[in-house]
């Protein structure tokens, strides 16, 4: 399907059919919806064996009313009656229990697969590298964890359910053979004809149920999207504009949902008119019989009770066959992600790194985002001395941040290797190569935890380490002022950061990571100027004693540094000290002219930067 991007790496998993060999393609969805299930063995035997209770007394109904009008009424017994009542009661209850036990199995079974599969979903999508999340629609993954494995979660109790209704329709097929054998085939000669509609509405309805999963992923797209950008659509007053955009996901909802309906109906009408002949022939050639007197009117009365029961299974296995094709329809949209082998998770080393980082190198690196698009990194070679600070700057689109993102291995380069302590990057585990690396950007996300367990976050530290990082980030002082103090949750309502104070909460979080490579992305760029200077002051705590990379926009950041490395277009076009820089390097110069400039105000963030920034 054409929503979900591939990831670069190749094909290593065992070999499935595709979509294009339809037969096979189907049978190995269908098998590998029901290999979900294998776990639940004991649960399923126990439901099926309560289903065949639950069968029996079914047809049981059936049988008991012929002793009532032959026997009872015939000889007038009123204390054979009396019994009559009783055991309709008791065969009810059994029927009744039975069904209870089974149902209970089942969806029991079905809600622990449907648990199984979304964490497995959760567990590869996790896995797959970046660039997948930014090829696809997050709405779409949400979708497919919470919506399309809840259908698969029927695959199992429609299937169980065709066994039922088959069971249950061979007892009574049996009852009324053994009843009246010549009628009974003669009504079942109708039966047959119950598969066309059966095949062709079980196929209409996996096909609305693709689209319908797919509307609804659509559905789900847009309104994750509106609900991040509720800032930028209230600044823009455009919020009628966007609700129309859901309205008409919303809309195609509908559509879907109601075509379903209608081919469910259709189909229940259909299977309906066939049942409806079966009874007309009986009612006709067994009436004759009566009056023939051939058979007693009980046995008659029985006969076209018991076949009215045997439609019943045949309209529900219909059901239950159309709630497999939407299974399936919403198989394809899972296992894909499970299973294709165009899908991906990070690959990884086998080596811990350990944490203390000797140096880096660059070797001949080159990355390019896509196979289509220049590379946004074209062949550097660099060493990084251990302790050492480097400053990166150069225009915007200079390929700065895709650089800083190659180390942690965000991204991977397309040509040459990136080493660190004499390895391969890609010889390390990916935990222990990231552990190693903290990374500091504009984006400072927090989860909605306590600011304590925001900044010991993935490390067990202690309450004190925990306030010792965040004082050297210049957060303790507001922390304190808090309320709640550390126990805060970083999303309550009414607590609400400002840019400079999420930074050094983020910048907290980096120093009690304590890894021995920073990286500063820009960190500050968001922020005005008197945040800025005490961020930049938690920076410095931060820095100290690490080997780190600094993108820089302030002049500050970059005398302080070791080294500078001019960047554009994905190369480093000049490296050295400011002085050496200034006289040499032309766009050095201009830079500095342009960014670094003393006295120079920050620039206004615009509307739309400003919306972005929050
Ligand atoms: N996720 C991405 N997918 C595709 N292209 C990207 C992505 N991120 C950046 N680029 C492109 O790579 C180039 C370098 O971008 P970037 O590293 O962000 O530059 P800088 O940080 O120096 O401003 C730019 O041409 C940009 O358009
Ligand atoms: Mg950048």
């Amino acid at each position: 399907m054409s929503e979900l991007p591939a990831t670069a790496s190749p094909a290593k998993r065992k070999e499935i059919p595709t979509p294009d060999d339809k037969r096979r393609y189907n049978i190995y969805l269908y098998k590998r919806c029901l290999a979900c299930f294998k776990p639940y063995k004991k649960r399923i035997v126990l439901g099926m064996i309560a289903m065949g209770v639950a069968a029996g007394a079914e047809g049981g109904t059936a049988y008991i009313i012929k002793p009532l009008i032959d026997y009872i009424f015939v000889n007038k017994d009123t204390t054979a009656l009396l019994f009559l009542p009783l055991i309709f009661i008791a065969i009810t209850l059994i029927k009744g229990a039975g069904r209870l036990v089974q149902n209970y199995m089942m969806q029991s079974s079905g809600l622990k697969v449907l648990e199984t599969l979304r964490d497995e979903l959760y567990t590869k999508i996790v896995k797959l590298p970046l660039s997948y999340y930014e090829k696809s629609q997050i709405g779409m993954l949400i979708s497919r964890i919470l919506n399309d494995v809840a259908q698969i979660r029927d695959s199992f109790p429609a299937t169980v359910m065709v066994v039922r209704q088959l069971l249950t329709m061979f007892v009574l097929l049996g009852i009324v053979f053994y009843q009246i054998w010549d009628l009974a085939l003669l009504a079942t000669l109708a039966l047959p004809a119950a598969f066309f509609p059966f095949i062709y509405y079980g196929r209409k309805l996996r096909k609305i149920g693709r689209k319908s999963r797919q509307v609804a992923a659509d559905a789900t797209v847009v309104l994750q999207e509106i609900l991040s950008g509720i800032r930028v659509i209230k600044a823009f007053s455009t919020e009628k504009q966007e609700g129309e955009r859901f309205d008409r996901e919303n809309k195609r909802t509908y559509k879907f949902a109601i075509r379903r309906v209608l081919a469910q109906e259709s189909s229940s009408v259909a299977m309906e008119l066939v049942g409806a002949l079966g009874v007309a022939i009986v009612l006709y050639f067994g009436g004759m019989k009566v009056v023939d007197n051939e058979i007693t009117v009980g046995t008659f009365m029985s006969f076209v009770v018991a076949l009215g029961l045997l439609y019943d299974p045949v309209k529900k296995l219909s059901v239950a066959y159309n709630d497999i094709q939407g299974a399936l329809a919403s198989a394809e949209r899972v296992f894909e992600i499970l299973d294709s082998p165009d899908i991906n998770e990070e690959d990884e080393g086998r080596t811990t790194m350990e944490p203390a980082i000797d140096g880096v190198e660059f070797r001949n690196v080159t990355f390019a985002y896509g196979p289509d698009s220049a590379p946004a990194i074209n062949n550097i070679s660099l060493r990084i001395r251990r302790g050492e600070r480097l400053a990166l700057v150069g225009p915007s689109g200079a390929g700065k941040s895709t650089f800083v993102n190659l180390l942690p291995r965000f991204y991977d380069p397309t040509d040459g290797a990136i080493r660190m302590n004499g390895r391969d990057t890609r010889e390390y585990t990916l935990a222990s190569l990231r552990k190693n690396i903290s990374v500091v950007s504009q984006d400072n996300f927090l989860f909605n935890y306590s600011l304590r367990d925001n900044i010991a976050y993935g490390r067990d530290i202690s309450d004190e380490a925990v306030r010792e990082a965040a004082r050297a980030a210049y957060a303790h002082d507001f922390i304190m002022e808090l309320p709640a103090g550390y126990a805060t949750l970083a999303g309550e309502r009414g607590v609400k950061f400002s840019g400079g104070q999420k930074q050094r909460l983020t910048i907290a979080r980096a120093i009690a990571k304590n890894a021995p490579l920073l990286i500063l992305d820009e960190a500050t760029s968001a922020l005005d100027s008197e945040s800025e200077k005490i961020v930049q002051k938690a920076l410095e705590n931060l820095m100290r004693g690490r080997t780190s990379i600094v993108i820089a926009h302030r002049l500050s950041t970059v005398l302080a540094s070791d080294r500078i490395l001019v960047m554009d277009q994905g190369r480093i076009t000049a490296q050295g000290t400011h002085a050496e820089l200034l006289g040499s390097c032309a766009l050095y110069a201009k830079l500095y002219a342009m960014q670094f400039g003393e006295n120079q105000c920050k620039e206004p963030a615009g509307p739309g930067q400003s919306e972005e920034a929050r």
